[in-house]
């Protein structure tokens, strides 16, 4: 890397850094952690047409109400995703292993080069998948916060540029590959940073410029931030996966965490090929309902986290009852597919009640498409997982990814992409 780059990595790092603390940071002070005192609201009906007219079909959903849900998430939320997968998209295998993980997987890493120019955006997707599958495998699909070689202690994962060879394996907790893989899984994982580096005003790195217009530095009003940059990175990476033989494409799971779980649930509202979708302790723009104003708000993400939505999230700063959606709408738009929206006792910034309500209000267009839809009608226990079409669970604890998040998301995704429970 030359100096410049050096200079601008260690910048990007650094302030990443910055950003990325607040994953495991205590419930700030100054915001509401108390159920009497969120206020009134009604939420907008997923069903009800912007003609005013009401949705009574499934066709009516699908070619007409959707899309409008659709673009009014584009419009206000997360800013429209300028590009689909591009032309001179490419990848290369670089390096694969049948004995990983004490024999228990295959290891497989692919350069996806987003251009055809080798020095332009690019990623790096980690893939483990059982050793002993006989055939293609439902994988999990997700990205990580601090690099692929923090997910395993396994030395050939390959360090990102500049990375730091002490912290492999740090993120292990968070990412049990040989529980995965020994319950017939496949696990994919990216570096979020990669697809776009979490830092405020920089569009100069990651892939927004892919989609820049002559004389463009920055996106327009209206078009996608980091979380919009992050999911289109989610489909590219499906794009890969849909062509591995040890993959099956039309079982990719994609899940994630915290901001990056806000992104699964964009992703997986957008990108119809993912069959089942998990946000974990999402919060506020992922899973939580905006209007309850419960820990994290609207106010604050975007203050906190500019470049993460469009601009015009920003008119609806202490202003909620004005978006013309709510994040219930969000998960309507990956009906009929089964969606997972896990929260942690004690992550309140994350509002686990506002997550549950969300799951529960998208529950008539689930019905409406012929699902179960939120089986629950009342916010379940701890540890009682919901696993109707949407699904939920309350875990004791932190904001995190653990073994027992682990254990239900591939509870819910043997239920419901036809593993049994007994594998
Ligand atoms: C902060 C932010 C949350 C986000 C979290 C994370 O706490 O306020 O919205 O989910 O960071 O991604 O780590």
């Amino acid at each position: 890397m030359n100096a410049p780059a050096l200079l601008r990595w260690t910048a990007s790092l650094t302030l990443g850094l910055l950003l990325i603390a607040p994953e495991s940071m205590a419930q700030p002070e100054g915001f509401n952690y108390d159920e009497s005192k969120v206020p009134d609201y009604s939420l907008p009906d997923p069903l009800l047409a912007e003609d005013g007219s009401k949705v009574t079909s499934a066709d009516e959903w699908r070619l007409s109400r959707r899309p409008e849900v659709l673009r009014l998430f584009e419009d206000y939320v997360y800013g429209k995703t300028p590009i689909g997968r591009p032309e001179g998209m490419r990848w290369e295998v670089f390096e694969s292993s049948e004995g990983a993980i004490g024999g228990l997987a295959r290891r497989k890493q692919v350069r996806i080069f987003f251009s055809e120019d080798d020095n332009g955006p690019r990623m790096d997707l980690l893939l483990y998948t059982p050793s002993n599958a006989e055939g293609p495998v439902p994988t999990f699909l997700g990205l990580n916060f601090r690099g692929n070689h923090t997910v395993f202690p396994d030395p050939a994962i390959r360090l990102p540029e500049g990375g730091d060879d002490s912290v492999r394996g740090e993120r292990r907790g968070r990412w049990p590959v040989d529980t995965i893989v020994s319950n017939g899984y496949g696990l994919a994982t990216i570096w979020y940073h990669d697809i776009d580096p979490d830092v405020k005003d920089q569009w100069s790195d990651g892939v927004h410029p892919l989609a820049y217009a002559e004389g463009q530095s920055e996106p327009g009003s209206g078009e996608w931030g980091s979380i919009g940059a992050w999911a289109w990175g989610l489909s590219r990476a499906l794009d890969y996966l849909e062509t591995d033989d040890h993959v099956d494409g039309s079982r990719v799971i994609v899940m994630g965490h915290s901001r990056l779980g806000k992104t699964s649930l964009w992703s997986g509202a957008q990108d119809e090929r993912f069959a089942l979708v998990i946000s974990n302790d999402s919060g506020c723009g992922g899973a939580a309902l905006s209007r309850r104003r419960f820990g994290e708000t609207v106010e604050r993400i975007n203050t906190s986290f500019p470049h993460w939505f469009t601009d015009r999230f920003k008119r609806f700063n202490g202003n909620e009852d004005e978006l013309p959606v709510d994040q219930h709408m969000l998960i309507s738009l990956i009906a009929p597919r089964p969606v997972l929206v896990c929260s942690a006792e004690e992550d309140l910034w994350a509002d686990p009640r506002g997550e549950y309500l969300s799951a529960k209000h998208a529950s008539p267009v689930y019905e409406l498409l012929g699902t179960d839809g939120m089986a629950s009608r009342e916010m379940p226990g701890l540890n009682e997982l919901i696993s109707s079409t949407i699904g939920y669970h309350l875990r004791p604890g932190g904001h995190d990814v653990t073994d027992r998040d682990w254990e239900v998301f591939i509870e819910f995704a043997n239920r419901h992409l036809g593993r049994s429970n007994s594998q």
